[in-house]
């Protein structure tokens, strides 16, 4: 059995073809182990997004291999990446995505209504510390608040993996910091591998990993022997 949470042999994704084809990634080579939390660094355009889009099912590779554990994402049909999805990765991206009409609880469970093995809406908020707020709507919350919330629909089904797309890229430093606790706790307590793109280099304190990317490929890779809590950390 691979102690990889996930492994990528030579991944290249090209958009387009001729010549307006953009070679997103160009050949990207890694390991991330079970339970650990990866921060992904990288310049715009370096492909970040690129990549933890194909680690979660959401979008193909052009060529080489991606796996999940021992699943090869990068032979599987699209019902089957749709089953992988659903059945082992949250999603958190830069922008909430909540339901504005549903209060935080009902955005919560729609996920848990859907989940093999949920935990209630209710203990998912709790978790990142909402539970009074549970039945406010988005536009009565903050960003941070909302952000959240979006963490607890993702937790709520118990994934494997949870895969971050700058999510703190819109908010303020103290309210980013509220949201990297909740990652950071659900990542001490449920052990779940987490992948965080940001563009705040001071954010890879908290990571037990740091990978770097540049052009398509992974240039630099680190791990922390101390981390930093992340209200040790401000940007
Ligand atoms: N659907 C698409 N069609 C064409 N090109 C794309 C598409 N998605 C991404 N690209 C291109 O692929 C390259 C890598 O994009 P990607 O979004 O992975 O970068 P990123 O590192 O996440 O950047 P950012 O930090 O700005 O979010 C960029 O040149 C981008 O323009
Ligand atoms: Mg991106």
């Amino acid at each position: 059995m691979s102690e990889a949470a996930f492994r990528t042999e030579e991944l290249t994704k090209t958009y387009g073809s001729g010549a307006t084809a953009v070679h997103a990634l160009r050949g990207t080579t890694l390991s991330l182990p079970r339970g650990e939390m990866t921060v992904l660094l990288g310049h715009s355009g370096s492909g970040k997004s690129t990549l933890l889009n194909i680690l979660g099912g959401l979008d193909k590779a052009s060529s080489g291999k991606a796996f999940f554990r021992d699943l090869e994402l990068t032979a599987m049909s699209e019902t089957r990446l749709t089953r992988y999805r659903r059945e082992h990765v949250g999603f958190v991206f830069q922008f909430y995505n909540l339901v504005p009409s549903l209060t935080a609880r009902e955005n919560v469970a729609l996920v848990t209504e859907i989940a093999g093995n949920p935990m209630k809406a209710e203990e998912a908020l709790d978790r990142v510390g909402l539970g009074p707020r549970m039945d406010h709507f988005p536009a009565q919350l903050s960003g941070g608040e909302q952000q959240r919330v979006a963490i607890a629909r993702a937790i709520a089904k118990r994934p494997n993996v949870l895969l971050c797309d700058e999510p703190t890229g819109a908010l303020d430093s103290k309210t980013g910091v509220t949201v990297l606790e909740a990652l950071t706790d659900i990542n001490d307590e449920f052990g779940t591998t987490t992948v965080v793109i940001t563009h705040n280099a001071e954010i890879q304190r908290i990571a037990h990993r740091v990978l770097f990317m540049a052009d398509g490929k992974i240039v630099d890779e680190k791990s922390n022997e101390q981390r930093l809590k992340p209200s040790e950390v401000s940007w």
